[in-house]
Parts: structure tokens; sequence; C-alpha cells
């Protein structure tokens, strides 16, 4: 009966926001609805009021989605991904809409504005979007307080039984300076140093496709230099992962896992926005040449990225799929792919915030169909190790 009724809910909040909001939405410059959206969802965390009547349209909560991932507690695998809350402005929103942690960032070193608007544009046949933002943040020390002060540090939040995990995403500071190797590892480690008192884990982002100066950290020595710097502020019980692009060779894939493989990181993000443009899924005509692609385009390429990565890894990785998600059944194909967790972004504008609690509920339905009693046992189960 109350899962009739949840998705009953789900289906009608769709409906509403498929035919009153979204149309006035899209019809809307994409920057200006993503700040509004913050600022919205800002103000309504600020209240109790406000919290509660989110819990009660989007919230979604089963037993048989918790799981414990790398020494940390979620109580369900569907996380927001880097870049929507960059500034933690909806650190108190997220957990009331059926999320079970959230990404935040990517935050640098120093203040970044980002690169020159527009920036950001909605792929509509391709159910996608452009993203150039160029890493547009507040800096990670001034993020860090943010979290602090509205969620508190890491280490008390586990105390009081914290049920929702903050992860936070380092990338190095958007400029001509961190093109320098020495430069751009320092950056690194002073955004990874800010975030880590209030981060319960830690993305490094090496594959931002909008930054000045490339991607430089995806080549082998320069990540070894990275790697080595950020091993020597390890914390054992937060775990570290790798954002991965889906547009590296096998070679590149499997230099970075070995690469990996010798410094202290426990995971994998897979994947960060497609550059390429010569994709089957991009359906729309005159995709501007700047800034990376996420949603349906990229979705293929990550869940090939996440069996690559689970088979080489022989499992032993945590893996983060991330890419396309918009159901239950992408979901769930990317766990059967190898995936602990998994992060999403595209699905909730192209779908609406109730997509979160839509995933959750069906995810649980698919895995008690298949006979398994948690997330963990499916992880994989498509591919051969
Ligand atoms: C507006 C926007 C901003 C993003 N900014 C970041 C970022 O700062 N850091 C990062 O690692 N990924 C960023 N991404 C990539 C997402 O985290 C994710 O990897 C990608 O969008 C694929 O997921 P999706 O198809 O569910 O959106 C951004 C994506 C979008 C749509």
């Amino acid at each position: 009966m109350f899962e009739k009724l949840v998705a009953f809910r789900n289906a009608l909040i769709k409906f509403l926001y498929k035919t009153v909001l979204k149309p006035i939405f899209f019809g809307m410059d994409p920057e200006l609805v993503h700040d509004r959206m913050i600022k919205t969802g800002k103000w309504i965390g600020s209240c109790a009021l406000g919290r509660w009547l989110l819990r009660m349209m989007f919230g979604y909560g089963a037993p048989i989605l918790r799981q414990d991932v790398a020494g940390l507690t979620f109580e369900n695998p569907v996380g927001l991904a880097a870049g929507f809350d960059k500034n933690a402005e909806l650190t108190k929103v997220l957990p009331q809409i059926a999320f079970g942690f959230a990404e935040l960032g990517s935050v640098t070193g120093e203040y970044c504005p980002g690169n020159a608007k527009p920036r950001l544009w909605r792929l509509k046949k391709s159910e996608s979007l452009l993203v150039y933002y160029g890493l547009k943040n507040d800096g990670a020390g001034v993020v860090a307080e943010r979290v602090a002060k509205s969620v508190g540090q890491a280490g008390q939040r586990m105390k009081i039984g914290q049920k929702f995990i903050y992860g936070v995403s380092v990338a190095k500071t958007n400029n001509a300076e961190t093109c320098d190797v020495e430069v751009g590892v320092a950056d690194y480690a002073k955004a990874y140093l800010a975030a880590l008192p209030v981060a319960d884990y830690i993305t490094v982002n090496i594959s931002c496709p909008n930054a000045f100066g490339g991607e430089p950290f995806t080549d082998r020595v320069r990540l070894q230099k990275l790697l080595t710097e950020l091993d020597k502020y390890y914390v054992v019980g937060k775990p570290v992962f790798v954002k991965l692009s889906p547009d590296l060779s096998v070679t590149e894939v499997d230099a970075i896992l070995a690469v990996c493989a010798e410094h202290k990181v426990d995971g994998y993000v897979c994947t960060n926005l497609t550059k390429v443009r010569d994709n089957p899924r991009i359906l729309d005509a005159d995709v501007p040449k700047n800034g990376g692609i996420s949603g349906k385009v990229v979705q293929g390429l990550s869940d090939d990225l996440i069996a690559r990565v689970y088979l080489a890894t022989e499992g032993k990785k945590i893996i983060v799929g991330v890419g396309g998600v918009s159901s239950a059944e992408d979901a769930y194909k990317k766990i059967r792919l190898g995936a602990n967790l998994l992060q999403l972004i595209t699905g909730m504008i192209y779908e609406g915030p109730s997509v979160v609690s839509e995933i959750n509920q069906g995810l649980a339905e698919l895995l008690k169909r298949d006979g398994y009693k948690s997330v963990s046992e499916a992880v994989g189960r498509s591919v051969e190790k």
C-alpha cells in the first residue's frame, strides 16, 4: 500500500513537472534556471517546515538500498553528481529529496569565476546538457566553511548518527598559472586540505573538459606527482576517488589505473562529461564546439568504462557510475556492470526531482525481482570477472 502511494505521488509530481514547470524552465536561459533553483532550494531548506514538505513530496527509503561502501554507510546508492551544488548551498535540501549522498563542488584551491557566458546549453533532442562552466566556484576554503556551518564537520556528523554522505570534488583552479605542474599539484592539495574536515569522501577530478590547459593530470607522470602529494594527507575512513573522462583510450585508462593502484585511491567515478562530438546519441544540430556533454550522450560511454574499470580492478575498487541515469533501469544496468554507487544531474533536469525517489523505488523492486538482498549483491553481475 505504502509503495503504491509513493509511486502515485512520484507519477503525479513528475506529470506536473513535465507539463507545467519544465516548459517554463526550458523557455529560460539554463544558467539562470540553475541559479534560481539553487536560491529557491536554499530558501526552502532553511526552515524546518520547508524541509518537511520536501520530505513529504520527494522522500523515499527502503532497507534493501542501504549498504556499506568503503567504510561509509549509504542509505541508498543514488547521489547528486558534482557540478549541480558547486558551492554547497543545498546541503539541507538534498537529504530530503531521496538522495543517499551528494558530491559537492568541484571546488578549487582559489575562487574561480569560470568561463565567459553563455556556458550552459540544453541539447533537448539528445536529452543532454552542454556544459562549459570552467570550474566556476567560490573556492574550497569558503565552500568548506559553508558546509561546516550548515551541517557541521564530517567527524561530528558521524558521531551524532549522520545518515547522509557529503563527498567533495576537488579540482585545480582554472587559470594559466596552474598549468605549471608544481603549481597545479599545490592547488589540488590546497583544495583537498580545505575540504577534508567537512568531507566524508573526496573525489579528485582530473577530467574537467572545460579548464584552461586541458586535462594534464591524465598523463601518467603528472598523475604520479599529484597522487604522491595527496597521499600525504590521506585519512583512513575518508575514501578517495578519482573521476575519469569517458573519452580516454583503453591504453590511457590502463595507465591511469596502474598509477592509481600505487597510491591511496579507493575507487573511481565513471564518468565526467564527453567532449567528443562524433557520437550517435547527439541528435541536436549545431552543437557549439566548446564544452562537455552530459546525459544520454555520455550514458553508453559511462557504462562501457564502468565495466572496463570493474574488470581491470577485479571488482576490488569502488566504482561510482554516473552519466545518463534517468530511470531505475539505467541505474540497475550500471550496478550490474560494476557500479557500487550512482550519481546524476541531467536525469533530474529532464524528468524532475521526483526521479530520485522513482529510481530508488524502482531499484528496490528490480533487486527483489532478481532475488538480491542488497545492492552489493548485484554489483558486477553482468560482467565476467
Ligand atoms: C551543469 C553541470 C556542471 C558540472 N560540473 C562538474 C564539476 O564541477 N565537476 C565534475 O567533476 N563534474 C561536473 N559535471 C559532470 C557531472 O558530475 C556528471 O559527471 C555528468 O554530468 C554526467 O552525469 P549526468 O548525465 O547524470 O548529468 C557537471 C555536469 C553538469 C551537467
